[in-house]
């Protein structure tokens, strides 16, 4: 996806020591398992509970108030089955041992310009249907409106959750506008995630409607672990983005039309980016664009290094593995590489990808001819794309790629790798050949 600067509006800002948002209730199945569960809110913090006025009025100054005056050593509660108004962008403030326990749900507003408004006055620092069950720790976005009519400028990142050594556990992101959480911290640990970025009335393929720049995450702090995902995404489920050292995201499904697992992007206009120690592992990709995808921007800068995915699961998705050290905007042309420099990349392992490859290239954001994410030579059969930049990536190594285009047999999948691009003896340990053309294993040479 064209990556436009992210712009935040609404924001919870929250910075210091185990703030912890989640829901609390038992159940048993995979999806009910997401919604609910046992929370341990500790026993000796100061409960506040957050007002709530009309079903007419914002509560957001309110909610402010109860932050600033709970701000310590505090369990602030949002009320079991009441829906809150955050009319207006909010910070939430320095917390230090705050648990956020959101027991109703959180509804954003729901006039454009009036966001839009809000948006211009409160920058985003750039980041890199509703039944009563969604009512349980629920932010509901109203963003089918904004994908209907298809604006795609001054739009909100849900939020931003700066913490140290916090949590996150059950939350559900409901048709959101565009990006959802923003993830700078440290020592931050995610447990089952849902988003709901699915248009009401769109498929993946179409247009009108597309819930562009939809991201689950996106990740640039330090130690964040994310166990246990489910989302209708029509971008990255989770963008791992510069800054971003020790991840680990896994047991997660990423439907509707995610644009993948991904790395990026990185180096932006010659930008010096660092991304390392990476792992997704134990994930499912129905109808993704990618499975597996990192992307830097040609001419940038930095390094990506220690990254894995492994244990991927493939359904209908258009290119299993995608790496790309040469990402531009399609609108603007491929831009010159003047300074002959790139995002280096050091140590990156596909392992374990199994299903099918889709015959469509990618979905309803290709608006510009050619489409974003053109590649020539590609035809539904590659399980793997390397668009690299010469020599700049080493120890790349993919293991046990078991994936087939769909209605077709293994010995149709096929790759595009130029070995020109490979830096000296790097097609020892590719563990496939780097061609255009078959997919060819490889033994790995280490
Ligand atoms: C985070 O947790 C560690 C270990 O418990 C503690 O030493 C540290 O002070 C905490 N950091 C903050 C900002 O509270
Ligand atoms: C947050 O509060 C802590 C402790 O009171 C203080 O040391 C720190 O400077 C504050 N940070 C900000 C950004 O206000
Ligand atoms: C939306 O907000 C704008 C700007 O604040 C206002 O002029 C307009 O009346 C609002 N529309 C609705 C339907 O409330
Ligand atoms: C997160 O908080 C830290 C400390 O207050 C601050 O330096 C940093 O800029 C914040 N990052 C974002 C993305 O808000
Ligand atoms: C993160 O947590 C670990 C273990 O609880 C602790 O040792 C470390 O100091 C923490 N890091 C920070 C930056 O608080
Ligand atoms: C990272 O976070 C996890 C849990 O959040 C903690 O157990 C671990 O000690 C932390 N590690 C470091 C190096 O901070
Ligand atoms: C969904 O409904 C909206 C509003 O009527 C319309 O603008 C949009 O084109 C519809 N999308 C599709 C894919 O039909
Ligand atoms: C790219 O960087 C150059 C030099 O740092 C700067 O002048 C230019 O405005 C930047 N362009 C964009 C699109 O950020
Ligand atoms: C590579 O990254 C993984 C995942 O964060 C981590 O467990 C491992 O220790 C890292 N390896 C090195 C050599 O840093
Ligand atoms: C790249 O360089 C060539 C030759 O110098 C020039 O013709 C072309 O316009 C440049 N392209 C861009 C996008 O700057
Ligand atoms: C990459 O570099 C090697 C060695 O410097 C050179 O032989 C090869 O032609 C280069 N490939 C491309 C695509 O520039
Ligand atoms: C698709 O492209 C590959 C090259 O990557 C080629 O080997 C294969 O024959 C093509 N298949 C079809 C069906 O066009």
């Amino acid at each position: 996806m064209k990556s436009f600067e992210l712009l935040l509006a609404f924001v919870l800002l929250v910075t210091q020591t185990t703030p912890f948002v989640g829901a609390v209730k038992p159940d048993t199945s995979w999806e009910k398992k997401l919604w609910y569960g046992p929370v341990k809110v500790p026993t000796n913090l100061r409960k506040c509970e957050v007002p709530h006025a009309s079903d007419s009025a914002d509560d957001s100054a309110a909610i402010v108030q109860v932050f600033q005056q709970c701000n310590r050593n505090s369990e602030i509660v949002f009320k079991k089955g009441v829906k809150y108004n955050a009319w207006n962008p909010m910070n939430w403030g320095n917390l230090s041992s705050v648990v956020i326990t959101l027991d109703g749900s959180i509804h954003l507003p729901n006039n454009i310009t009036d966001i839009q408004s809000k948006v211009t006055t409160n920058p985003n620092p750039p980041s890199g249907g509703s039944g009563d069950s969604y009512d349980v720790g629920a932010f509901h976005g109203y963003g089918q409106q904004w994908w209907n009519v298809n604006i795609r400028t001054k739009r909100p990142q849900l939020a931003t959750f700066n913490v140290t050594n916090g949590s996150i556990a059950k939350i559900k992101v409901i048709k959101p506008v565009a990006w959802g959480f923003n993830i700078p911290g440290t020592n931050i640990t995610i447990k089952d995630h849902f988003v709901d970025a699915a248009p009401t009335n769109g498929t993946r393929d179409l247009t009108p409607s597309f819930p562009f720049n939809t991201d689950g995450f996106n990740m640039g702090g330090k130690n964040i672990s994310l166990d246990g995902y489910y989302g209708h995404n029509g971008d990255d489920c989770v963008s791992i983005v510069n800054g971003a050292k020790g991840v680990v995201a896994k047991n997660g499904f990423c439907g509707f039309s995610s644009h993948g697992l991904s790395i990026g992007s990185l180096g932006r206009n010659g930008s010096n980016h660092q991304v390392s120690n990476v792992l997704f592992q134990d994930w499912t990709m129905d109808e993704a664009v990618y499975g597996a995808r990192f992307k830097s921007w040609t001419g940038g800068n930095g390094l990506a290094e220690n990254i894995t995915w492994r244990n991927i699961h493939v359904n209908n998705v258009s290119t299993p593995i995608f790496v790309t050290q040469n990402y531009y905007d399609q609108d603007f042309g491929r831009p010159n590489n003047t300074a002959n420099t790139s995002t280096h990349v050091n140590n990156m392992l596909f392992e374990n990808f199994w299903g099918t490859i889709g015959p469509n290239p990618t979905d309803g954001t290709c608006i510009s001819n050619p489409c974003w994410n053109y590649v020539a030579g590609a035809n539904g059969t590659q399980a793997i794309i390397f668009d690299l930049y010469n020599g700049t990536a080493t120890n790349l190594h993919a293991h046990n790629i078991q994936t087939k285009p769909i209605g077709k047999q293994y010995k149709d999948t096929t790759v595009i790798c130029d070995p020109a691009t490979l830096a000296p003896g790097e097609q020892d340990g590719l563990g496939f050949l780097c061609q255009n053309g078959p997919f060819k294993a490889t033994s790995i040479k280490r």
